[in-house]
């Protein structure tokens, strides 16, 4: 080579470090920030979904060992493992991992019930303090790697606190909303085989006070498993404690250090069991397992959010909840945010106390449910103008399709016309977000979630089990791929698991929602098309309201369904068959016992809005109810109800009709 070439050479071709480094930056896959970048991204996730979730994995977390394989992956059995070989804690890297660098930035900020009481403002050091100090507690009271432990909190910091505590001992926190009744919740207990219930004196709802301690005294009378209550004082009633079985968070704390190291977990080792609804049968516990739902809650969170280091987060949700599981505690402390809990109502002292809370704090991200929009756009606007909301830079919807109308109100009210909204779907068995537009990235559309994220397939079934191709279509909304922070499995009962998102249709997740796909590929959640129905957001299958309404003595039989509603999203509406002896009884008294028996068998969520007694229930032959049949007559399309014949008994869609004044 002589020595011009020698010299061209060197100037032409690409230096191997800074392709290196070019190579690298490409593969910044964790926040995408524009549309191009979504393209580019969602591409790769497509074609080589390994290589992405490797990518993803590999930067942004700390890992004690890396894994052997990213995704094994078996539709027949409906079993799936994300990172195995992999070790790590989660806590690490939602707490220790922050120390150095945030230390003294605030964690979580707590609004407490009554806006008089002082607000705490617990940073990332203080955290670390506290959640090692509980999770000392947890193992003095016998509480050890893989136990379950069932959490029955309000929303004050020992609940986050406590569920972080449980993972840095390697426990499987249970965690059952605390509006959940007596019954609910000793059921919950009981099919995990909970060792130990975490819980408070009382709660604070608005104007009142809730006996939380007597709520878990009757549940435990049917829970063998429980050996031990640790309880947090908060409203400073007199609860009976019983001896050798329930002891005080506070005195326990004095007794414990402050430092409890991590425990080493496998990537695929239980993190959590949620308890969500189905549309038959007893609540299933879906199990939550540690690596991939780490990876994905938080590769959601920053995106979905677009959260930058000094924002303020706020999601409304209750940690009873997925949404609180994964938007209030793993996702945004994964992140080194700021997160709010709040304690409260949104009615309470007034219909401002949200808005209030936004300008107190300067709320960046605020993440809240269709069903309190609408009840806060049917206040006084004043409510609203009478704060300053200018910190706001993205809103969320959560739990339900959002309609038009509330779509509106909060975009133009609440988000003055420029934050954008993002409508997350999701549901407590994805573990996270699944699509919603990313904000500043992808272009809104009213009531629409628009596309998915990286890495998550979704696709259209038709009734006979084909995929639909193209725009412009609607069908069964399925998941084509695994993505991280799906849950595994049932627990204790995995032929569930797989029957109810493996069956009814081959090889993909079944959602039990119905979507269309826009003529841009953006996708809108048309609703369920199972026996769930959606109250205020919240996920209630018809069979156990059902079996409540049975247990009332004078009624032979019963059928729920939902109906429209202004606020609420959905309200419910029973069909109730009574027995001879119930015939001659006063209708209104029945029905309050009715829904008393509901509020103690399920929780007042599930309570009934209109009471019907019929004779009988459109059924087929086969018995199944035809709550279709039931539905189009209380919404007012009685005449488009088509074949009745394969009904056992046609004459009972006419009594209907008669005794049924549409809701509409
Ligand atoms: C069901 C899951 C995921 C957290 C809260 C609820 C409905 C959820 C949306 C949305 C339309 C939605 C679906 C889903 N849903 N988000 N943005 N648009 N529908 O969790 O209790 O497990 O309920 O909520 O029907 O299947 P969940």
């Amino acid at each position: 080579m002589n020595q011009e070439s020698q010299q061209n050479s060197s100037k032409h071709s690409v230096n191997p470090e800074k392709l290196k480094s070019l190579k690298e930056l490409s593969k910044e896959y964790y926040n995408i920030d524009s549309l191009a970048k979504y393209i580019d991204v969602y591409r790769i996730s497509q074609t080589d979904p390994d290589d992405f979730w490797n990518t993803i994995a590999d930067r942004n977390f700390v890992w004690k060992r890396k894994w052997d394989s990213v995704l094994k992956w078996s539709p027949e059995k409906a079993e799936v493992t994300w990172f195995e070989g992999a070790q790590l804690n989660i806590t690490e890297n939602a707490i220790d991992r922050h120390l150095k660098t945030r230390g003294n930035k605030t964690a979580i900020i707590w609004e407490p019930n009554n806006p008089d009481e002082e607000a705490l403002y617990i940073s990332y050091s203080e955290l670390s303090e506290r959640v090692n100090k509980m999770a000392n507690v947890l193992k003095k009271n016998g509480v050890q790697k893989g136990d379950r432990v069932c959490i029955y909190l309000p929303m004050i910091p020992e609940l986050a606190i406590a569920t972080l505590a449980c993972a840095r001992i390697g426990a499987v926190h249970s965690v059952v909303f605390a509006g959940f009744s007596a019954s609910a919740l000793s059921s919950r207990i009981n099919d995990s085989n909970c060792r130990m219930v975490i819980t408070s004196d009382g709660s604070y709802r608005g104007s009142k006070s809730i006996d939380l301690k007597s709520i878990v005294d009757e549940a435990l009378e049917s829970t063998p498993s429980v050996d031990c209550v640790l309880v947090v004082k908060r409203i400073f009633s007199k609860v009976e404690m019983r001896k050798g079985r329930d002891v005080w968070l506070h005195e326990e704390l004095k007794q414990v250090n402050d430092t409890c190291e991590a425990e080493v977990m496998n990537a695929e080792d239980t993190l959590f069991i949620l308890y969500t609804s189905g549309s038959t049968g007893t609540p299933k516990g879906m199990v939550h397992t540690t690596a991939g739902y780490m990876v994905y809650t938080a590769f959601s969170f920053k995106n979905i959010f677009q959260y930058k280091e000094d924002d303020v987060y706020w999601c409304t949700a209750d940690i009873g909840w997925i949404t609180g599981h994964s938007y209030i505690v793993y996702g945004p402390l994964l992140n080194g945010a700021t997160t709010l809990m709040f304690e409260g109502v949104p009615s309470y002292p007034d219909y401002g106390r949200f808005w209030n809370i936004v300008e107190k704090y300067n709320v960046n991200q605020f993440y809240t449910a269709p069903t309190a929009i609408r009840a806060l756009a049917k206040q006084d606007i004043e409510f609203v103008n009478t704060y300053d909301l200018s910190s706001l830079k993205v809103l969320g919807s959560v739990g339900e399709p959002i309609n038009e109308e509330a779509w509106n109100w909060y975009y133009e009210n609440i988000g003055k016309r420029k934050c954008p909204i993002v409508d997350t779907w999701w549901q407590t068995e994805t573990g996270g977000i699944m699509i919603s537009p990313i904000p500043f990235v992808t272009p809104t559309k009213p009531t629409y979630a628009t596309l998915p994220l990286p890495g998550i397939q979704p696709s259209l079934m038709d009734d006979s089990g084909n995929e639909i191709q193209g725009n412009s279509v609607s069908g069964k909304l399925c998941i084509k791929y695994p993505w991280p922070s799906m849950a595994r499995t049932v627990y204790g009962n995995h032929q569930r698991y797989k029957d109810t998102y493996f069956s009814a249709f081959k090889d993909v997740y079944f959602t039990g929602d119905g979507a269309l796909r826009d003529e841009v590929g953006y996708y809108r959640i048309t609703g369920r098309v199972d026996d769930v129905i959606i109250v205020s957001g919240h996920n209630l299958g018809t069979a156990p309201i059902e079996d409540a309404i049975n247990e009332h003595p004078a009624v032979a039989e019963s059928a729920i369904i939902g109906f429209p509603h202004q606020v609420k999203g959905n309200a419910l509406a029973g069909f109730v068959i009574l027995k001879n002896e119930g015939e001659s009884r006063n209708k209104e008294n029945l029905s309050k016992e009715i829904n008393q028996l509901i509020a103690s068998k399920i929780g007042p969520i599930a309570k009934l809005d209109r009471i019907h007694f019929v004779s009988g229930l459109p059924k087929t032959r086969s018995g199944k109810i035809m709550r279709r049949i039931m539905r189009k007559i209380s919404s007012g399309e009685g005449n488009q109800i088509g074949d009745v014949s394969t009904l056992l008994d046609p004459s009972i869609v006419e009594e209907i009709k008669e005794k049924v004044q549409p809701f509409l």
